[in-house]
């Protein structure tokens, strides 16, 4: 349609039409099969006012979505389609790692491939949105929802927030196996003091704008279609309300132009943070600050008329978000292609296909994170080795995200290793339940009663296990939290493996002192526990469909793991938020030198994280050597260079990925002790060496002045690649 075909469409729909669109409810409630019961009955609709509602959310599957559509379009008054939308967060049935493991590749290019992929088999499934990239910037452990980011570092997750629009959307929405984009969760979500999910957020002016707006800013500016609004408060406002967050910032400083849709309920949600009266207070006060669409609470359908009836919100502001949402239809083609790429054969054809699993097994591969290892990885042909641990029998490997993925569809580690590794000496046994019957996990019924009912055999399991660990030369414990313990509504204050798990590991750990862990993780966890008894630990997220094999081609030698930490693992919980570009404070502490009691340091643990960003071994070692520069002083049109000779020291293949990391010596306000600017990866074969170089530009050294300006200051910088102090240069 053209504009004013768009324009005209919309001066032809009644006000209650138009409110509609801006309405969001899950499929269920407008496919008429279902009965509205629970929570949702409250939002107190009828079935023909949601029946109308501009989009859906949670369904997908191309026979479904294409009836769906068609029924829609025949009862709405002007045949308008409706959108359908959706969490895909890593991958539709095709699940690649979790987003922290993705963030460990240091590959965004990777990220765009398998959000291409993603993207293919939910168009195909009929689904028009994504709400992803999450773009939020993570620091705190406790918090669930740190695996649903790329990590702790602005530049990184900038990095992978424009990779990822990119690969869902591509060029043009219209073109075949393209689904829109939603940056979430704007803005500063991954902030929740305490690190309690839902909670206040509490961020400076100046921290939000250096550190959490770039990466959301990355994703609008690679065009992304929609934003989302998010839970928290900034400066005690509810950003869903947030006039100055959604309007000011959002939509005239960054250019913002999409749709913003809020978070779950979000608007209701503005009532019990106390800042709206009721349910028509809240209507009011979300669509002053800009929200488009309301995603589950029917307030807007029920207030907003009568807003606009009284004056409070003019059908100006209506139109302008209504056009919004038509315009994203129009963008994503569905005026002429209601149906879109829905198509069952498609479906069929692309879903969980050789090439999609492929690219999630390359992409586990490269998330893995080798933290340490004392010479017993890879495994050697002749070993006997003992597999124990939940996780060697656990067929759901998939993030709590992974709505759409489904176990049937993935092999155990304990099925692949049968399957492919027959001459493998190996015997496995799960040695204990995965979660204790002390786990709290409240709300998370099936789980609980599954973590009970394991319970029982709990002795049994252990003497498995220790029989096998007695006769092995090497034990590999497959271990680590439960799936559901990250994600949404999963924040801990322990962040440590459930405790059965390491109970188990410190019993074979008595009977076999041989021993590697294999880590599964949807967060950074406090393994001080684990690191005392292994001699070697992998970190493997939770890799996808795919994981079982990606583990065990890394774990034999086939491919080296290449990934490293996009988040420190703390010390132990009590240092978190820990991150590694933190200021260095008026009492800087130096482990083992400052012996003065008033430095900034803690009296019982480190300062350092356990193991810090940037942080992953590899089955070989690098060497960096005769590092320099080619000048000395950054001009605005000329940059320094920096050389290394990386070599590779060992007898493997390896791949290592270079960090460069700056400091800002003096500023005119106080710089991170560390900052990363560039990185690259570089594969070498054993013995060979090679020159590598990144430019410092003046861009690189630019940041958010005391004048509110990113610029760079003249002064001195200096500069690492990884380790490796290289010198100091001048602007
Ligand atoms: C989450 C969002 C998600 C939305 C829709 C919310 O609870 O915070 O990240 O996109 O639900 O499923």
């Amino acid at each position: 349609m053209t504009k004013k075909e768009l324009q005209n469409l919309l001066e032809e729909m009644s006000l209650e039409e138009k409110i509609s669109q801006m309405s969001q409810v899950t499929g269920n409630l407008i496919s008429g099969d279902s009965v509205i019961t629970g929570p949702l009955a409250e939002i107190g609709l009828s079935r023909e006012k949601l029946a109308l509602s501009g989009s859906v959310l949670g369904i997908a599957g191309a026979k479904e979505l294409k009836e769906l559509q068609k029924e829609y379009m025949k009862n709405h008054p002007h045949h308008i389609p409706v959108l359908f939308m959706m969490d895909i967060i890593n991958g539709y049935k095709t699940i690649y790692p979790i987003p922290l493991g993705m963030g460990a590749t240091f590959d965004p290019d990777l990220a765009k491939r398998c959000c291409e992929m993603a993207a293919k088999e939910a168009a195909a499934a009929g689904l028009h949105v994504t709400f992803s990239p999450m773009c939020d910037l993570v620091r705190d452990a406790r918090w669930g929802r740190v695996m649903e980011s790329t990590g702790e570092d602005t530049y990184l997750n900038g990095l992978f927030a424009e990779a990822m629009v990119e690969g869902y959307q591509g060029e043009d929405l219209k073109e075949k196996g393209k689904i829109a984009a939603c940056v979430k969760h704007f803005a500063g979500y991954g902030a929740p003091d305490a690190g309690r999910d839902y909670n206040t957020v509490e961020l400076s002016d100046h921290t939000l704008r250096e550190f959490y707006f770039p990466a959301y800013k990355k994703g609008i500016d690679a065009g992304a279609a929609l934003v989302m609004s998010s839970f928290n408060t900034l400066e005690g406002i509810p950003v869903t309300g947030n006039q100055k967050v959604l309007q000011n910032i959002l939509r005239d400083e960054m250019g913002f132009e999409g749709v913003v849709i809020s978070d779950w309920a979000a608007i209701e949600e503005l009532i019990y943070h106390g800042y709206a009266a009721d349910r028509r207070d809240a209507a009011a006060k979300a669509m002053k600050a800009g929200v488009d669409i309301d995603m589950m609470t029917g307030i807007y359908a029920q207030e907003l008329e009568g807003l606009v009836k009284d004056g409070v919100i003019s059908e100006e502001q209506i139109d302008q978000a209504v056009m919004r949402i038509l315009e994203l239809k129009n963008k994503l083609g569905l005026f002429e292609h209601p149906y879109k790429e829905a198509e069952e054969e498609q479906e069929e054809a692309l879903l969980l296909c050789k090439e999609h699993r492929d690219l999630a097994r390359e992409a586990a591969r490269k998330s893995f994170v080798l933290l340490k290892n004392e010479g017993v990885l890879p495994l050697h042909a002749q070993q006997k080795i003992a597999f124990i641990g939940p996780y060697t029998k656990r067929r759901n490997i998939m993030g709590s995200w992974s709505i759409t993925g489904e176990e049937k569809d993935i092999k155990t580690f304990e099925e692949v290793l049968r399957s492919e590794y027959q001459k493998m000496q190996a015997e496995v046994c799960a040695g204990s339940p995965m979660l204790g019957s002390d786990m709290k996990l409240e709300g998370f019924t099936e789980a609980a009663e599954e973590a009970v009912a394991e319970e029982e055999n709990k002795e049994q399991m252990l003497q498995e296990a220790l029989a096998a660990a007695k006769e092995a030369d090497l034990v590999v414990m497959m271990i680590g939290e439960d799936r559901l313990q990250s994600g949404e509504a999963t924040s801990n204050a322990t962040i440590q493996i459930p405790q059965v798990q390491l109970d188990l590991l410190e019993e074979v750990a008595k009977v076999n002192e041989n021993l590697a862990v294999v880590l599964f993780c949807g967060r950074p966890l406090d393994i001080r526990a684990i690191q005392e008894k292994a001699k070697a630990i992998m970190a493997v997220w939770l890799p996808g469909t795919e994981g079982a094999s990606a583990i065990l081609e890394v774990l034999t030698g086939q491919h080296a793991p290449e990934g490293k930490l996009p988040m420190c693992f703390p010390y132990s919980v009590g240092q978190v938020p820990v991150h590694y570009n933190e200021y260095s404070t008026g009492r800087p502490y130096q482990h083992g030198k400052d012996k003065d009691r008033f430095r900034s340091k803690y009296l019982d643990i480190p300062n350092e994280p356990l193991y810090s960003f940037g942080y992953g071994l590899t089955y070989t070692t690098f060497a960096l050597s005769d590092a320099r520069f080619d000048r000395n002083q950054v001009t605005e049109t000329e940059g320094v260079r920096a050389f290394a000779t990386l070599t590779n020291t060992g007898v493997r293949e390896g791949t290592e990925t270079l960090l460069l990391y700056i400091r800002d010596k003096v500023a005119s306000v106080v710089r991170p002790v560390k900052e990363l600017k560039a990185f690259q990866k570089v594969t070498l074969q054993p013995q060979e060496s090679k020159e590598i170089s990144f430019v410092i530009t003046e861009q690189d050294l630019r940041f958010l002045t005391a004048e509110n300006r990113f610029e760079s200051e003249e002064g001195e910088f200096d500069v690492w690649i990884g380790e490796t102090f290289v010198g100091t240069i001048m602007r």
